[in-house]
């Protein structure tokens, strides 16, 4: 890719929409698509457009030409999808399979955004071979999404992740949680028995870049080399950032309204990717690290 490249964010007002103009400001011509206008840092010019109207996604598409398509807007609440499952299909399902579909038309490339929560949890360390079967209402959206861009859009890269690092309202992930908590000395619980393999933002724009370089398609899971528990991952906020890790209570986490324990492991396996780019992917604390060296400048530039 080259700075006369456009790609086009969708989703940019949102957490990873933002991260993702932060990383490719400079490197491309960077668009982004939004619900309602707004200013945004980072991007080159902004477009009005709701992902579930198939032909303002055309006309957008048309209008635009990108050369890839970079979809990060979602219902990515699991409280809302499970409120709201219509709505949850209709951002999660309708719209990714619009994207795909006019992607496949013009000819650019499609990266779409998935998640861990296709898995239930049972297990962990899975691999893109291994069946999903989601807990939840949004788990189940994202992974009919998944299926409908493969559908309308088979050379489409698809990447199930989770991630941490920088939001624009300074409070929407859980690197903010404990950082924000922990400097104002407030005891916080970190739960012991969910794990997840969260890699920081700007680390998975990275890995998205370069397997767009190297035209990858198909799934492929996104997320650090490693897996931590919540807890553990507080731990590890705390020793990188010099803040009190004793103010950080190791305990279960609450039953869902069902009464079974979220108990669950949805690291994932990246084997693929690793394997395709050549390198392992980061640990959850080198994305520490990184968020750390970023805590001024691009937290500050990412914040609205
Ligand atoms: N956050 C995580 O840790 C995590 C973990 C795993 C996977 N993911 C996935 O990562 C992606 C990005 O998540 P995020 O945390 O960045 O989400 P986010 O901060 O909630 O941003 C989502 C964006 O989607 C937009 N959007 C929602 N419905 C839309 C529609 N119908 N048309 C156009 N735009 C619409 C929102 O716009 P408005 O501002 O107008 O509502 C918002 O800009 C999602 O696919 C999510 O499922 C996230």
């Amino acid at each position: 890719m080259t700075a006369d490249s456009t790609w086009l964010v969708v989703g940019a007002n949102g957490f990873l929409g933002s991260n993702a103009a932060a990383f490719l400001q400079g490197t491309v011509d960077v668009v982004g698509t939004v619900r309602s206008r707004s200013p945004l840092p980072g991007f080159s010019s902004i477009a009005t457009c709701d992902i579930t109207d198939s032909s303002s996604v055309d006309s957008v598409i048309r209008a635009i030409q990108p050369d890839v398509v970079l979809n990060t807007a979602a219902i990515a609440s699991h409280e809302l999808c499970e409120r709201e499952p219509e709505l949850a299909h209709q951002a999660n399902v309708v719209g990714p399979r619009n994207l795909a579909s006019t992607t496949a038309a013009v000819g650019a490339r499609f990266i779409h955004i998935s998640t861990d929560a296709v898995f239930d949890g049972a297990r962990g360390n899975y691999n893109e071979t291994d069946t999903p079967s989601p807990f939840s209402s949004y788990g189940q959206s994202k992974l009919a999404g998944e299926l409908a861009v493969l559908e309308e859009n088979p050379a489409a890269l698809i990447a199930r992740t989770n991630f941490f690092g920088w939001s624009p309202t300074g409070s929407r992930s859980i690197l903010e949680f404990f950082v924000n908590s922990l400097t104002r000395g407030e005891l916080v619980s970190g739960y012991n028995d969910y794990i997840v393999s969260s890699i920081y933002a700007q680390d998975l724009i990275q890995i998205l870049w370069d397997l767009n370089e190297v035209k990858a398609s198909g799934v492929f899971h996104c997320v650090a080399g490693n897996a931590l528990s919540k807890f553990d991952f507080g731990v590890a906020v705390a020793d990188q950032f010099g803040l009190d890790s004793g103010l950080i209570q190791s305990s279960s986490s609450p039953a869902g309204t069902d009464g079974i324990s979220r108990l669950r492991d949805l690291s994932l396996d990246t084997t693929k990717a690793s394997q395709l780019l050549g390198r392992v992917l980061p640990t959850q604390e080198a994305g520490l690290q990184h968020a750390f060296s970023d805590r001024s400048e691009l937290r500050n530039q990412i914040l609205s």
